[in-house]
């Protein structure tokens, strides 16, 4: 098994070992970093997150076993092998215990230690198989997933397949709607990154204060409330992507920040000044044009080229009316699974009304129609009545005079609701932290009532 371009860091503290050590395993094909006591180790292994460390138990100022504990913390995924002296075993067990997964006692000759760690690296990698493979089928089922048949979304799976595997930055835009999401880990789920961690963050709904914590991270004490170390999305997307959502929302102040990180390849947590490399590939969306942002000045220019290396633009479901019958036919098939109800497809008028309509909400909403007749569907095919009002056509403002139209209260909350929200957003020209002020709840609050509601926002 080849065990080439592995990171090993070893952790002694006699010199002698240290070296020989470090000399037989590079002759292996390991590229290895070396400290001589605990607390070094520690520094190097936030900074590299090695595959595997190979630690001496009895070290000054930071013992093997706390250390351990401390990459164990950091990334549960590395491989720990303790080295032992004699006397030493009650502690390697209690090692064990904390999660290494080998040792190996002194004295050795350097031939057992190179078979001992391709051993537990085998082990790895057939761990790391399992999980790219595992990955390969969400992969398969990811890409599958979306559907599309006219002629730009057949351009859009063309341009997924072409930037997938590099790691290019990648903006998605469109109107809401529109699978955005979806392209996004389309993206991240065939790429060579697929078994590593894929992460979405949602700037639209973190509050301000919370962007940077959340995002780098935060050292134990770095402000009040901090009781312990915690990473951000940044060092938990690791080695994988991160998906930054409504980018555009980010505010000016920390787009600098993050303008930095990404050319520097390397963050700082809150609270500490030391540099931890990142390696993440970036995929954003927005569905906002980022070319009127930056004239609006609500956009950083430079920071629009780091992320924007290939875009991917998703047209709105009105300009690709075949697609639209077979997302129906897809989406009634899933509901009607789950539900296990038999139901066969829609009458032609349906599907008519289907490619006519304007839908402002794009595909989302015509997941929400579709559910909906589902739910309303007597027989074994969905007629018109099935259909919302706004989609049954003849849905007139009551003339004066006549008794309005009996609502069940949900639907008349959701209505006025939808209404206020519609308001504030026309008045803040789209801005939902402004709009989130002006009706008085959080902006975490207004991005999930904009989802819930189906609110199409452009
Ligand atoms: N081409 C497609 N095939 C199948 N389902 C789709 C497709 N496009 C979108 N959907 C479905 O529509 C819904 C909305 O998609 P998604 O969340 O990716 O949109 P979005 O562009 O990110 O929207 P927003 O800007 O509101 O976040 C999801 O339920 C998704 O599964
Ligand atoms: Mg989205």
């Amino acid at each position: 098994m080849k065990i080439c371009g592995h990171r090993l860091l070893i952790v002694e503290d006699e010199p002698l070992l240290r070296i020989t050590m470090a000399d037989a395993l590079r002759k292996e094909g390991w590229v290895v970093d070396v400290a001589e006591d605990g607390v070094k180790g520690a520094a190097l292994f936030e900074q590299h997150q090695h595959d595997l460390v190979l630690t001496d138990l009895v070290m000054p100022k930071l013992g093997g076993i706390e250390l351990l504990k401390r990459i164990k913390a950091l990334s549960p995924d590395t491989t720990v092998v303790i080295i032992t002296a004699h006397g030493t075993v009650d502690r390697a067990v209690e090692a064990m215990r904390e999660g290494a997964t080998d040792f190996i006692a002194k004295p050795f000759s350097m031939a057992q230690l190179v078979v001992r760690l391709s051993n537990v690296c085998s082990v790895r990698i057939l761990r790391e198989q399992n999980v790219r493979l595992q990955a390969q089928l969400e992969q398969r089922h990811s890409y599958s997933n979306i559907i599309g048949k006219s002629k730009p979304m057949q351009e859009v799976f063309e341009l997924i397949r072409l930037v997938a595997d590099s790691d290019a930055s990648v903006i998605v835009t469109g109107e809401s709607g529109t699978g955005k999401e979806m392209v996004a880990s389309a993206i991240h789920f065939n790429s060579l990154r697929r078994a590593k961690p894929y992460l979405r963050v949602s700037c639209a709904s973190l509050p301000e204060s919370l962007i940077e914590s959340e995002l780098f991270g935060f050292e134990k004490g770095a402000f009040t409330g901090a009781s312990e170390r915690r990473i951000g999305r940044f060092e938990a997307a690791s080695g994988g992507t991160l998906f930054l959502d409504e980018i555009g929302e980010l505010p000016l102040t920390f787009q600098v920040k993050l303008l930095r990180v990404l050319q520097e390849r390397q963050i700082e947590r809150l609270g500490s000044n030391r540099p931890v490399d990142v390696d993440v590939r970036i995929v954003s969306a927005s569905v906002r044009s980022l070319e009127d942002e930056i004239r609006a000045g609500r956009f950083r220019e430079d920071l629009y080229f780091r992320v924007n290396t290939v875009s991917i633009h998703l047209p709105p479901l009105r300009d690709r009316p075949e697609d639209i019958p077979l997302l129906a036919e897809a989406f009634l098939h899933e509901f009607a699974s789950d539900r296990r109800r038999e139901i066969e497809g829609f009458t032609d008028e349906v599907v008519e009304r289907l490619e006519t309509h304007h839908w402002p909400g794009n595909v989302r909403e015509l997941r929400n129609v579709v559910e909906r007749a589902v739910l309303f569907c007597r027989g074994s095919i969905v007629t018109v009545d099935e259909l919302p009002p706004n989609l049954r056509g003849g849905v007139q403002e009551p003339a004066p005079g006549e008794p309005l139209p009996v609502v069940p209260i949900q639907a008349a909350v959701e209505r006025a609701e939808s209404e206020a929200i519609l308001a504030a957003l026309a008045a803040t020209q789209g801005r939902r932290a402004e709009a989130a002020e002006l009706l008085g709840i959080s902006r975490k609050t207004l991005w999930e009532k904009i989802k819930g509601l189906g609110i199409a926002v452009d």
